[in-house]
């Protein structure tokens, strides 16, 4: 390993042992064992037309399974505690892939809360504490409709202006995420009695709805989105236990707030997201030669094949993250096959892989949103939140290539397969038509299960 790699890459120096000064999100203990005691439940979603867009309301509540009971976010201790966060998201094109598109200013400053960058969902942040974002049902038992008790009930409302890219944005989906902390649960004994506090990741909650003028008291539709992989095979190895060389993290990521809940993952990790928010050079940085490298898709797909693939693939897959703090992936290694992993994570939807081909995704994956990013410490910069201008890669091309990323294959994605790694949407599936499943298509001469050796059940 290069030196280089070693110390910027405290994920890796953590599972070494070796960290001096972690990351703030990492700083906090996480504490398992108190997620019992907390559940959040998306009880209603209104939407209402606004002059500009809709107004998406959110009534919710978090419930304590262990015990019963429902708790108090403005002044249960878990809640009011240093470290506790809650917040909402709003996101859109649910149906399909995420895009978000109209979640963000042309114009952009150096981020200090996700919820600005190009294609992220938009966000109140907050909710939490005496102070918080959130209002209780108690107070104006109108405010909520549809839900059977007002009691330790809470809304929180944002008007969002979803702009159509490629298709008229017909639904949304929210969520709940952040976390607690460890501090006066009753039967629990924490770690600690006084601050820093152990965070308890609990299970980000998420519920999806529909943008119609008739939906002002009950907008909550069921998933619209096509189901492709499962979190209860992830958990297979991601599960806090060794695997192979490695202790598998449970899947909490961005400090504990995102936990366990792949249908929020996707509503960021969407084709039209890349890591541009964070690469460009802080005040007191040193220069690390990885951040000057172009944006890199975190496109779920793209993201997880290639974290997956270090060892096959010869590129390293590198994302610039919070405090352009540099995460380096090249060194996982599967534990089990690789050829025939499809199965550990996919699920079978109609009698076939949802890996196999054709692909349903319609979306190129962005690899240049065209933005000014790679500036000096201060200087200013924009981050270009247009997707049609985006280059992308070809959907099938951007799965495939995650894993198969030798110049040989891009090649013949190309010139065999009708793909393209540098086109705009506008050109997918018009001028440009990926033919993959002619010959990787099921009962084919090159059958992707066949190729990767998996059987049928
Ligand atoms: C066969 C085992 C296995 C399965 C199944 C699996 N993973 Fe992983 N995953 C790993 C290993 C090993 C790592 C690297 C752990 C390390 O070195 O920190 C990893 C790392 C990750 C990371 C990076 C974590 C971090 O903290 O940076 C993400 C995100 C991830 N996996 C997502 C998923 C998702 C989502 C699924 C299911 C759809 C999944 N994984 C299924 C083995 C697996
Ligand atoms: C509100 C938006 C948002 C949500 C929700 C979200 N992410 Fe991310 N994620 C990002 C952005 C933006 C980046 C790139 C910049 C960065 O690393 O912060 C990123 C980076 C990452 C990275 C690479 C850098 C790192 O921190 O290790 C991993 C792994 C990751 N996300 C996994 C996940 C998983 C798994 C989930 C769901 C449990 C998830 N994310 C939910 C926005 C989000
Ligand atoms: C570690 C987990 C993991 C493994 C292993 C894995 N995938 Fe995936 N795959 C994903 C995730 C996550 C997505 C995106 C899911 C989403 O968008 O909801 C995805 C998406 C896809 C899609 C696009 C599906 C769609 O409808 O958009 C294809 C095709 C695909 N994978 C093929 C494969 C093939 C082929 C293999 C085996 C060689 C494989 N995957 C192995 C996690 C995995
Ligand atoms: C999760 C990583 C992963 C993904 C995603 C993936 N593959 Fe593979 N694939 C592999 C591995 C590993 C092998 C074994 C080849 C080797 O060891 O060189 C393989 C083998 C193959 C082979 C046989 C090559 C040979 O010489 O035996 C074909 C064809 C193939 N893949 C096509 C595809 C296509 C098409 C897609 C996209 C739909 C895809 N793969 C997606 C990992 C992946
Ligand atoms: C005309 C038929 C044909 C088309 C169309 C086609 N391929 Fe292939 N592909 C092949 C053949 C043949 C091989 C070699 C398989 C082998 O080694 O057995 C191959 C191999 C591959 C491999 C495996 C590389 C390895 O590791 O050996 C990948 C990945 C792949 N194709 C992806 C794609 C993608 C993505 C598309 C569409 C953009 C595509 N192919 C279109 C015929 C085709």
């Amino acid at each position: 390993m290069k030196m280089a790699t070693m110390f910027s890459n405290w994920r890796r120096l953590m599972l070494l042992g070796l960290v001096l000064a972690l990351p703030p999100q990492l700083a906090q203990a996480q504490e398992w064992g108190a997620v019992k005691y907390f559940k959040y439940n998306i009880e209603n979603v209104t939407v209402t037309p606004a002059s500009a867009g809709w107004t998406v309301r959110v009534i919710f509540s978090v419930t304590n399974p262990t015990l019963g009971g429902t708790w108090n976010i403005k002044n249960d201790l878990p809640f009011t505690s240093a470290g506790a966060s809650l917040t909402l998201d709003i996101g859109w094109d649910a149906a399909s892939d995420f895009t978000n598109t109209g979640s963000a200013n042309a114009a952009l400053s150096p981020l200090t809360a996700l919820g600005s960058a190009a294609a992220s969902p938009v966000q109140v942040r907050s909710l939490q504490g005496a102070a918080g974002a959130a209002t209780a049902c108690d107070l104006d038992p109108v405010q909520c409709p549809g839900v059977t008790s007002t009691t330790n009930r809470f809304w929180v409302q944002k008007t969002v202006t979803p702009v159509a890219f490629m298709s008229v944005v017909k639904t949304g989906r929210v969520a709940i995420e952040g976390k607690p902390v460890c501090n006066g649960i009753a039967g629990y004994t924490c770690p600690t009695a006084v601050p820093p506090f152990a965070v308890v990741p609990v299970t980000s909650a998420t519920a999806n709805f529909a943008f119609t003028s008739t939906q002002s008291l009950a907008a909550m539709i069921p998933d619209p989105r096509r189901a492709i992989v499962d979190i209860n095979k992830c958990h297979q190895c991601h599960d806090g236990k060794q695997h192979g060389d490695v202790i598998v993290p449970k899947l909490t990521l961005h400090g504990s707030n995102r936990t366990e809940n792949l249908s929020l993952c996707v509503a960021c990790h969407n084709p039209n997201q890349t890591d541009v928010p964070y690469r460009y050079q802080t005040a007191g940085t040193t220069a690390d030669p990885r951040i000057a490298g172009p944006e890199v898709p975190i496109d779920f797909k793209v993201m997880v094949h290639s974290i997956h693939s270090g060892g096959f693939r010869v590129k390293p897959y590198v994302v610039v993250g919070f405090g352009s703090s540099v995460n380096d992936f090249s060194d996982v290694r599967y534990p089990r096959e690789l050829r025939k992993s499809c199965p550990d994570c996919h699920i079978d939807a109609n009698g076939k892989g949802t890996y196999e081909l054709p692909i349903k995704a319609t979306l190129g994956t962005t690899v240049n949103t065209q933005s000014t990013y790679l500036v000096p410490p201060g200087a200013s910069r924009s981050i270009n939140v247009d997707p049609f201008d985006d280059v992308r890669m070809t959907p099938t091309a951007a799965t495939c290539s995650a894993c198969h990323d030798r110049s040989e294959f891009l090649n013949h994605m190309v010139a065999t397969g009708g793909a393209s790694f540098s086109t705009t949407q506008a050109n997918i599936g018009t001028t440009v038509k990926e033919k993959c499943a002619n010959c990787h298509g099921p009962g084919k001469e090159k059958d992707v299960r066949k190729m990767h050796e998996i059987g049928h059940d």
